[in-house]
């Protein structure tokens, strides 16, 4: 049977009730993470926390409990559920209102989360993926981890309909991110990636990778590109908790360009698993 996370318990999921006034139902009011569980352990639970924390703070929200109950809530999902290797995807909503755009600051948030099996896709993180550049439709607060990703689906919908995985998105030819995912190029034996401001959200991987390029002695730049700039790469790849670090072999759309899997990606990819078997 499996199991969900509802407030403060583990519930069977036939018995959970989801309230047609949630604000996360109306307006998509809420914050949510996904963590990635290796071995049965979640991966970097405690930047996923406070980014969860950082998120509510942003829009006015607090998190009900603390974030040692949230690990032992997460912790008890896996083995009620008995997984292995997966993800954990939990959320909180403002709370249960009738509908109204304004929010009252006395409603109760509401915590909830599932698991989900995942296993590495080894084809993508050898071979590389196909992707779609477009415009970033999104809003101006990219760095909050908000339940409301309208932007998002949408380029990832148009993505999917061109063949492609992944959208990536720019605003005006300065290159953001992906539609779920962080977009590094390396030009010249230099990594460079967005920098973390409001138009992109800060991945716990991408922090990773910045950590592990310290680590190999490569150079990582926080420094906006172009569109033009992604042309000339040598090297794209993108990370996520999901996709980990995966390279990008192709993009079409905005604009039209293909690479191969190069040393800076594959060393990357090398020490983000030495980490993560590490982390075990
Ligand atoms: N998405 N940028 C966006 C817009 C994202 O939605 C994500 C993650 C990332 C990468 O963040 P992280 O390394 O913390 O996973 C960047 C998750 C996986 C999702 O929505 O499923």
């Amino acid at each position: 049977m499996d199991y969900v996370l509802y407030q403060n318990s583990i519930i069977p999921k036939d018995q959970l009730k989801i309230e047609m006034e949630d604000r996360g139902y109306m307006f998509g009011d809420g914050i949510y993470e996904v963590v990635r569980v290796y071995n049965g352990v979640p991966f970097t639970m405690q930047e996923h926390l406070e980014r969860f924390e950082q998120s509510a703070a942003a829009l006015d929200m607090s998190v009900p409990y603390h974030t040692a109950k949230i690990t032992e809530l997460i912790q008890s999902l896996i083995q009620k559920n008995n997984m292995n290797s997966g993800i954990v995807y939990f959320q909180l909503t403002r709370g249960i209102q009738p509908r109204n755009h304004l929010y009252s600051r006395e409603i109760e948030p509401v915590l909830s989360g599932f698991s989900k099996p995942l296993e590495t896709n080894i084809e993508w993180q050898q071979n590389g993926i196909d992707t779609w550049m477009t415009k970033d439709i999104r809003w101006l607060r990219c760095d909050i981890k908000t339940i409301n990703l309208l932007g998002n689906i949408m380029v990832k919908r148009e993505a999917s309909d061109q063949d492609c995985h992944e959208a990536l998105q720019h605003r005006d030819g300065i290159v953001t991110e992906g539609s779920s995912s962080n977009l590094f190029l390396v030009k010249e034996n230099v990594i460079f990636t967005h920098p973390a401001t409001n138009l992109i959200l800060n991945g716990i991987t991408r922090r990773v990778v910045l950590r592990l390029a310290d680590e190999i002695g490569a150079l990582l730049k926080e420094k906006q590109f172009t569109l033009e700039d992604l042309k000339q790469a040598d090297e794209v790849f993108i990370t996520s908790t999901t996709m980990e670090i995966t390279p990008v072999r192709s993009i079409k759309g905005d604009i039209t360009t293909s690479f191969d899997i190069g040393p800076w990606t594959k060393k990357l990819q090398e020490a983000f698993t030495n980490y993560r078997n590490k982390q075990q």
